[in-house]
């Protein structure tokens, strides 16, 4: 994977107007901010290839990274909330729902925040229209040292967070929600991005 040549391949606000093609795609969604672009960057070793901010809505249209020549796609979505247009929920499900070549959508969740009533309308969204996913918890190294002393509290254990999302992949997970949760962070160390690898190259036959 990390040794394969990346390269940017395309960025679009229309997303009906991308031809189908045959290179597997898999795409990264999830609420502003919560660090889709910075997984992306891990992914593929390359410190800036997917541009990303402390600032939520960095991202504003989809981009599409190519790994190892035409072997894998992999697409950068802008985050949910912050600034987004309204009917780009519908249009990405609509894309993600007819794309031929699509594979999986990794939903990230940052942890320390939990879900939201979005990532629920998200997640109903993939089972009605029967498009595969599979939960990414992003940010873990946050779960393990918070920087300030008041939040070391408030900060929920890994294994808590664990049995979180389990029980919502139990309830809201229906036959299209991939059953393993991957947990990660793609700063200041890589953590769980070989696993989301492995989880790629099984979701695309590669
Ligand atoms: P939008 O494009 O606005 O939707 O955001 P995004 O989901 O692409 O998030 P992005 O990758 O731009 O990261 C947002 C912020 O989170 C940046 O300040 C990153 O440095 C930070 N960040 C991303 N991943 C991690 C991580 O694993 N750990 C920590 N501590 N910070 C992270
Ligand atoms: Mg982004």
């Amino acid at each position: 994977f990390e040794q394969y040549p990346v390269r940017f391949l395309w960025g679009a606000e229309e997303f009906a107007s991308i031809p189908d093609g045959a290179v597997p795609e898999v795409a990264f969604l999830g609420r502003s901010n919560v660090g889709k672009s910075s997984i992306l960057n891990a992914l593929m070793a390359s410190k800036g290839m997917a541009r990303t901010s402390s600032k939520p809505g960095r991202t504003k249209q989809m981009n599409a990274f190519g790994v190892g020549g035409a072997r894998l796609t992999l697409l950068d979505m802008p985050g949910y909330g912050h600034g987004s247009r309204h009917s780009w929920g519908r249009e990405i499900m609509e894309y993600l729902r007819s794309r031929k070549q699509f594979r999986r959508a990794f939903l990230l969740i940052d942890p320390i925040h939990g879900f939201k009533e979005v990532d629920m309308m998200i997640m109903e969204a993939f089972v009605d229209m029967g498009i595969p996913y599979q939960l990414v918890l992003s940010k873990t190294d946050k779960l393990e040292e918070p920087k300030k002393k008041k939040d070391r509290l408030a900060t929920p254990h890994i294994n808590e967070v664990f049995m979180d999302v389990q029980g919502v992949m139990r309830d809201y997970g229906g036959h299209s929600g991939f059953g393993e949760i991957l947990a990660t962070s793609s700063e200041p160390v890589k953590k769980g991005i070989n696993e989301l690898r492995w989880a790629i190259l099984r979701a695309t036959g590669l």
